[in-house]
């Protein structure tokens, strides 16, 4: 049994290191990227070295879809994904990926920081092998073309839109009149720049980070999606740590969705700068309310159907502050 636990005496008596092998599709400079790198820190730290991170960025490992999977059988131990790709493997996640169920970051945050809502959504994978330790800002999801300007939903119609791998992304652009094609973010540029979409949805680290601004002239402030990002752990790998390394986890997540918030703030306020005067993007206010009208019938559907109405009502007793 002791050979199990990590962070056991080896035969010199010294204490033997752990590695953990976490993966994530952003940048280097990504505000996601800094705020892991925190979470690597921290647990380092408050093991004394017994616990390592080691980061895999930019995608190298795998799509959202694929370091998902791996985190299953624990050849990854940590990952960060949008909570998006997760709605493939806990329909709870669908939820989060309605438009327009937050209204704002405030409501959104709310809701993130319920322990009734993260309690049901961290533990609920468990026993598909994994768990959620902490959710990450990915700041609100607004609509970005290459070269047509939507004023209206009307503007919508016909338009290809790049969605993640998510049904409530695809059923949210059919419902605002576009036509949606899931994708993992990694061919979204390409696919822009040879014009197989017309257009993407995105926070806007993608215009500048992920280079779409060169292509996508256009970024409307539609704050259809808030979707949050997950970090998720491996669950053998996490319960074959000893009581006080679990919690050194725990504890490193918690205090690097802080970090985060701080460095998010930041870096939109960088990159939409960039993207306006360096990448002559345009960037446009719309009038959101007939974009919430078209996707009420999916409201109707989510908190109706019996695979979300539960986590859907749990959402909104959170935004009531029940
Ligand atoms: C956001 C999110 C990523 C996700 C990406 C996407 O950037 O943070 O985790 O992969 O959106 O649109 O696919």
């Amino acid at each position: 049994m002791l050979f199990l636990l990590s962070g056991c005496q080896n035969a010199e008596g010294q204490a033997d290191t752990t590695e953990l092998k976490l993966a994530h599709n952003q940048t280097l400079d990504h505000p996601v990227h800094l705020s892991l790198v925190e979470f690597g820190r921290l647990v380092e730290e408050k093991s004394e070295g017994n616990i390592q991170v080691k980061i895999f960025p930019n995608g190298q490992l795998g799509s959202e879809r694929e370091v998902i999977e791996l985190t299953q059988t624990g050849a990854i131990d940590v990952t960060k994904v949008s909570a998006s790709a997760l709605e493939g493997f806990a329909s709870d996640y669908s939820v989060f990926s309605l438009p327009y169920v937050f209204k704002d970051y405030e409501t959104f945050k709310k809701v993130m920081n319920n322990q009734k809502v993260t309690d049901n959504l961290y533990y609920q994978t468990e026993d598909m092998g994994f768990i959620g330790l902490t959710y990450y800002n990915a700041g609100t999801r607004n609509l970005y073309t290459k070269n047509r300007e939507v004023r209206d939903v009307t503007d919508m119609k016909g338009l290809k839109v790049r969605v993640q791998p998510s049904q409530t992304s695809v059923q949210m652009i059919e419902s605002l009149g576009g036509i949606p094609t899931a994708m993992a973010y990694g061919e979204v540029y390409t696919a822009l720049q040879s014009g197989v979409i017309d257009a993407a949805e995105n926070n806007e680290t993608a215009l500048v980070g992920n280079n779409h601004g060169e292509v996508a002239k256009y970024y409307m402030y539609t704050g259809h999606q808030i979707v949050p990002d997950m970090v998720i752990m491996n669950a053998n790998t996490l319960h074959n740590l000893t009581a006080k390394q679990q919690d050194i986890i725990h504890e490193a997540a918690e205090k690097s969705t802080l970090y985060h918030e701080d460095v998010w703030a930041k870096s939109i306020a960088e990159q939409t700068k960039i993207a306006k005067d360096e990448m002559d993007v345009k960037f446009i206010e719309v009038d959101k309310d007939p974009f919430i009208q078209a996707v009420q019938p999916l409201h109707k559907r989510y908190s109706s159907n019996e695979e979300t109405k539960d986590i859907y009502r749990l959402v909104q007793e959170a935004i009531l502050g029940e």
